[in-house]
């Protein structure tokens, strides 16, 4: 059923020439995962030159190493997860999108979360967050594994941000209290509270 409903959007989106990023994308990246089972949506910036090329999201290095986060917190990428990120069309150069781009894009990432309608949100980097969030100097280190109420087309969902993979690609350190050892700390608490619902 939902499934049936992002295929209507995602003809759509494919057809989109909205903004610039139309004329130098050679894939549109509407998302990736299971839409009927999966309970959380994962949001993040804009696709890469791999995610490009292949139409799926998050599949380059960041993406490989998300993945690698998600399977050591039991978390399935096919099954509890529907990634999309905030603008479907590669910004050259990788570039944070524009003001405009996003909001060119805003609709059908709002469909897409309200045809999903999840139990929760996550937040994948500041592009993301920023995109529902009203102040924007908010730090993603300063949030971070800690839900919040976000309301999107007068619906409230739970909501987390996480680091966004390509800035642990850049941080090593597994320490305690390092971005890698909080990234995993959060994602057990996702993948723990999944669980708690399950159970009531
Ligand atoms: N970074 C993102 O935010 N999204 C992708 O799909 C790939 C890299």
């Amino acid at each position: 059923m939902k499934k049936e409903l992002l295929n209507i959007v995602e003809k759509k989106c494919k057809n989109c020439k909205a903004c610039e990023l139309a004329k130098t994308r050679h894939n549109v990246v509407f998302s990736d995962g299971n839409a009927d089972s999966a309970s959380i949506v994962l949001i993040g910036e804009a696709p890469g030159e791999t995610e490009d090329m292949s139409g799926t999201p998050f599949v380059g290095r960041a993406g490989q190493l998300l993945n690698d986060f998600l399977n050591d917190a039991g978390l399935s990428r096919e099954n509890d997860l529907y990634i999309i990120n905030t603008v479907k069309c590669r910004p050259p150069e990788n570039r944070v999108p524009t003001d405009e781009e996003k909001a060119a894009c805003e609709k059908y990432l709002h469909a897409q979360i309200d045809i999903m309608n999840p139990k929760a949100i996550v937040f994948c980097g500041a592009t993301a967050l920023k995109s529902f969030w009203h102040d924007q100097k908010v730090q993603i280190s300063k949030i971070r594994g800690n839900w919040f109420n976000v309301t999107i087309n007068n619906k409230e969902y739970r909501a987390m941000a996480i680091f966004h993979p390509s800035y642990l690609l850049r941080n090593h350190s597994m320490e305690e209290g390092s971005p890698r050892r909080l990234m995993q700390q959060d994602l057990a608490e996702i993948k723990n509270s999944l669980n708690m619902a399950a159970v009531c």
